[in-house]
Formats: structure tokens, sequence, C-alpha cells
């Protein structure tokens, strides 16, 4: 009798860890990286609504020593531009400088919604030589859409990502 494996939504991301270094073999530049990467897993993870990169900068006003996430290369829908550290599950991963993994984002206090669709969101923080250089965010329509091993799936093209890119 033939027993079929219970459904899942989860990518082979050992796989799709190779393919990220392969596709970015031979090339450093951030900007470049970034818009691949983004549109790779836009491609390959199932259910996404939104895949991108924000980046870190001076914040604009205050005393200058305030840091802020700029927009970067993404796929989906137009975002918000500017995203202080503290705010919004953005600003908390770069804030806390570690993964948030909201599986209902009407439940995240701050939460900002770019996109009405979004119910799910993690994002990763990117962190070279100690210093939070910016964030990856990913977001689906789907409530509960990511679990740990999406997590430590996403991290690792994260991990992938910052090896083969000069920031
Ligand atoms: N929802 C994010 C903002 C960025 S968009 O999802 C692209 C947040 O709360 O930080």
């Amino acid at each position: 009798m033939h027993i079929t494996p219970a459904a899942s939504t989860a990518p082979d991301y050992a796989m799709l860890a190779r393919q990220v270094a392969s596709i970015l073999e031979g090339e450093r530049d951030l900007v470049a990286n970034a818009s691949q990467f983004a549109a790779f897993v836009y491609d390959t993870v199932a259910d996404l609504n939104w895949a991108g990169f924000y980046l870190t900068r001076p914040s604009r006003g205050g005393d200058g020593a305030g840091q802020e996430l700029l927009v970067g290369p993404f796929q989906g829908k137009v975002a918000c531009a500017r995203i202080p550290f503290g705010r919004g599950v953005c600003g908390a991963a770069a804030e806390q400088r570690k993964t948030m993994l909201v599986p209902d984002v009407h439940a995240f206090p701050g939460h900002i919604a770019c996109d009405s669709a979004s119910n799910a969101e993690i994002v990763i923080p990117l962190i070279q030589n100690g210093v939070v250089v910016g964030v990856f965010d990913i977001d689906s329509p789907t409530l509960n859409r990511f679990d740990e091993a999406d997590q430590a799936g996403l991290e690792a093209l994260v991990a992938a990502f910052m090896a083969a890119t000069d920031f």
C-alpha cells in the first residue's frame, strides 16, 4: 500500500541554499545580489505576497544618532519606505537582533501594514561583523504560514546571501 506523506509547503531549503550560492557566485554587488535573492525567494517559497530587504541608514532628522530601515530590493507591492529601529516587525528584528516569527501580524503590537493582504510575517536581521546592516522581510497572506523549520531554512538562505555579498 502506498502511503502519501502529509502535505507540506516546506521546500528543500538545503537545496535552495546551494542554488543561492550558485546564482550569486562571481558577483558581490549589494544591489545586484539583493535583487536576485529577493526574486529567488519570492519565486521558490510558496504562498508569499512580499519578500525583500530593508537596509540600515542613519535616521533623517533627530540628532543623527538614530538608525532606521530604508526599503531595498524586493518583490511584491509598493511598501513603506522608511521604518525606525524598534517600530513594527522589521524594526523589532533590527533592534533585538533576532528573527521575528509572527504567525498573525494583526496580533503584533505596532505592526506596520504595508499590504493589507499580509497575515503572517518573518523578518531575519542581517548581521555583519556584529552590526545590523538591514533585515530580510517575508510576508504571507496565510495565517501561521511559517514554522520553526521555515525559520531555520530561511536563515540558512540569508546566510548564503550574506556570505556572497559585500556591504
Ligand atoms: N510589516 C512590516 C513592514 C514592512 S512590509 O511588510 C513590507 C513591519 O511591521 O515591519
